[in-house]
């Protein structure tokens, strides 16, 4: 049986996608029954990847979210809008959805989750916190049992990428900055990484997972690098620290409410999170009764995002397989731990 993939945005995530489905040797074996319909793309005048069929390509973006023959779309466009709309008609038309989007989650994430709710599908958004590290899964699945105490994170790459730089080789911001665009890791817009807006999105994610309930924007205190010089760097070492962009969300004393921050901080040499250089990134989370977990890995970047995208597709590949075998005329399964992580 073949499930048929619509995918919104042909960039470096979606390329990167394109990519492993391509190439399914020696990766699970639903991998040769993912079939990429359509291909939604800005403009189909740009020189393309021989590997993409001309025929499948398209600029109509709303014909791939209402195709009946399409079961999963994958969202690897970005930005706000038209995202959250064609993702909204694509559960209305009952398609899964796969998203990397964390601006759109971040800001429309109930209306998102309660029309997928509704029309019973799947939104699953892996990718769009940490990269190719598995990060939202196991706080929905795995450590749902826990009283989450802290999540702290280095969660944009390209912030981390540009600190990492400065503190060992000195070197100038912009150039530093326009490596990172070079390499695929920062946004179409560096502003969204550099002033925090990123690193924002993704906490929010995070602590509205983590603690339930949904942290809105605004919520979120957000200071980027921009200001950070070379100096301040270098004293920080000689003192013992490095500086690093975390990413925070927290009970407050009181236990009824939760700080959510982003700002550069000292870390101590000995923190666990002072060692995740370049553009990894690294999430540790306390919790009761399991203590500390961290989980670290690429945050950016092509593979490592579409490892996680394709990994969300094939996951509701298996579900639906699950659903159509054993629960034959019955509505498809809701996800049960999106629920348990909303409460
Ligand atoms: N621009 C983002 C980063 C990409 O640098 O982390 C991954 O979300």
């Amino acid at each position: 049986m073949a499930f048929k993939v619509g995918l919104l945005g042909l960039g470096t995530v979606g390329l990167g996608t394109v990519e492993i489905l391509g190439d399914p040797a020696q990766r699970h074996p639903l991998v040769q029954e993912l079939v990429i319909h359509k291909v939604g793309v800005r403009s189909l005048d740009k020189p393309r990847d021989p590997r993409i069929p001309k025929e499948i390509l398209t600029t109509d973006l709303e014909s791939i979210v209402t195709d009946p023959d399409i079961d999963i779309v994958i969202e690897v466009m970005g930005g706000l809008e038209p995202a959250r709309s064609l993702m909204l008609k694509a559960i209305q038309h009952k398609k899964h959805v796969v998203t990397a989007n964390k601006a759109a989650i971040a800001k429309f994430g109930d209306e998102i989750f309660t029309a997928a709710t509704e029309a019973g599908v799947h939104v699953l958004l892996e990718a769009a916190v940490g990269g190719g590290i598995p990060v939202i899964a196991p706080i929905k699945q795995s450590l749902c049992s826990n009283r989450i105490r802290t999540v702290t994170g280095i969660i944009n790459g390209t912030t981390n990428y540009i600190l990492t730089r400065m503190q060992l080789e000195g070197g100038d911001f912009a150039e530093i900055l326009a490596d990172a665009q070079k390499l695929g890791y920062a946004e179409a817009d560096p502003t969204a990484d550099v002033d925090g807006l990123d690193a924002a999105d993704k906490i929010a994610i995070l602590a509205s997972l983590a603690f339930g309930g949904r942290i809105k924007l605004p919520e979120v205190y957000c200071e980027g690098i921009r200001h950070v010089s070379a100096i301040e760097i270098g004293y920080a070492e000689k003192l013992g620290f490095v500086i690093k962009l975390l990413a925070i969300a927290k009970r407050k004393a009181s236990e009824e409410e939760l700080e959510v921050r982003v700002h550069p901080t000292l870390v101590p040499k000995a923190h666990p999170l002072a060692s995740v250089n370049d553009v990894y990134n690294a999430i540790l989370i306390e919790g009761d009764p399991v203590g500390q977990v961290m989980f670290f890995g690429r945050g950016a970047g092509a593979g490592p995002t579409a490892s996680a995208v394709v990994a969300d597709v094939l996951n509701i590949a298996a579900l639906l397989k699950t659903d159509l075998s054993e629960l034959a005329g019955q509505p498809p399964i809701l996800d049960p731990l999106i629920a348990c992580a909303h409460q």
